[in-house]
């Protein structure tokens, strides 16, 4: 008989693709939640034929040249993979595969949740309760912004920007949307593209970010592109920390330039601007846009299915990146 693959899972996955991973594989699993140092968790992949990672595992070029030679399929449980240096995997004939799909809902439903964390000054109204500081209910007390009859502004309408789109449609928002692409009209609906993103931040009253970290779109939200939103505005970030310039965003919340922003997530995460924190007009998150048992359980399940095809079936991933 022939032995089976080993897998390296970085991070504890939902019980039941832990189950399915042993009944596939031969595992292997550090210790503890994690995460774990690199060089720990390379010295474990010695004799592995897979690993399972998150966005919490950071393999870059030197991370990816210290990998023992038998690894062949690296699978992350996230639909980003800006944390893998992908090129540097293929040149080692490793492939890279992600979980695109099975977040969208999730992930769309925490950008409404940041909207209208944002909108509706659901910082301040909580740290009434928390600090049992309720008064009298009051005509003019914490009033926030409808999102109704506001235009949203979605910088890429792929999977999880358009999910967003048919949400914010049942709150009467008008869509408009940028990207590199038209979107096809079953996608676009009836959303107004934006060739140049100067176009789409002087419509967004609210401006939803659902693009991929690249070299594109790292710092596309600075001095310069907030100057260029309606005074007023709402920024809200689902997608990553990187796109946006923090003294740039915090400067315009302080200054009164955006009304609120709500962020699920940060450049260097877990470590946050501590300016974040002291401002009333964020409404923040610590990354859970797909944290839902539900969600969380099928990315796995698609992080192992990508494994189980390259390696005790044809060889070839389900969900490759490129
Ligand atoms: C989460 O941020 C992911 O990329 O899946």
């Amino acid at each position: 008989m022939s032995r089976s693959a080993t897998v390296l899972i970085a991070r504890p996955l939902p019980a039941a693709c832990e189950a399915r991973l042993d009944a596939l594989f031969s595992t292997r699993r550090p210790p503890g939640d994690g995460p774990h140092p690199l060089p720990e968790l390379l010295a474990r992949a010695e004799g592995c034929d897979g690993l399972l990672v998150t966005l919490t595992e950071k393999l870059d070029r030197a991370a990816l040249a210290a990998l023992p030679a038998g690894v062949r399929v690296i699978a992350t449980m996230s639909v980003g993979f800006d944390h893998i240096d992908v090129e540097a995997a293929r040149t080692r004939g490793i492939a890279v595969t992600n979980t695109p799909g099975v977040l969208t809902e999730a992930t769309a439903d925490l950008t409404l949740l940041l909207m209208l964390g944002a909108a509706r000054r659901a910082k301040e109204a909580a740290a009434l309760i928390a600090e049992d500081r309720w008064g009298p209910w009051s005509p003019t007390g914490l009033l926030g912004l409808d999102l109704g009859g506001r235009r949203l502004g979605i910088l890429g309408l792929g999977r999880i920007g358009a999910a967003v789109a048919r949400r914010a449609r049942a709150f009467g928002m008008e869509i408009h949307y940028h990207g590199r692409r038209r979107a096809p009209p079953e996608i676009e609906a009836d959303a107004r593209y934006h060739p140049r993103l100067e176009d789409l931040l002087a419509v967004s009253d609210v401006l939803s970010l659902n693009a991929a970290s690249t070299d594109a779109t790292r710092g596309i939200i600075n001095a310069r592109t907030l100057a260029l939103l309606p005074k007023g505005a709402i920024l809200v970030n689902s997608a990553r920390g990187d796109l946006v310039d923090d003294d740039a965003l915090i400067e315009a919340l302080q200054g009164g330039r955006l009304f609120a922003a709500g962020l699920d997530v940060f450049r260097g995460e877990p470590r946050i601007d501590a300016r974040y924190r002291e401002l009333p007009n964020v409404y923040a998150l610590p990354h859970i846009g797909s944290a839902t048992l539900e969600t969380r359980t099928a990315m796995g399940m698609c992080a192992i299915d990508n494994l189980d095809a390259v390696l005790n079936r044809d060889g070839i991933a389900l969900n490759p990146v490129t």
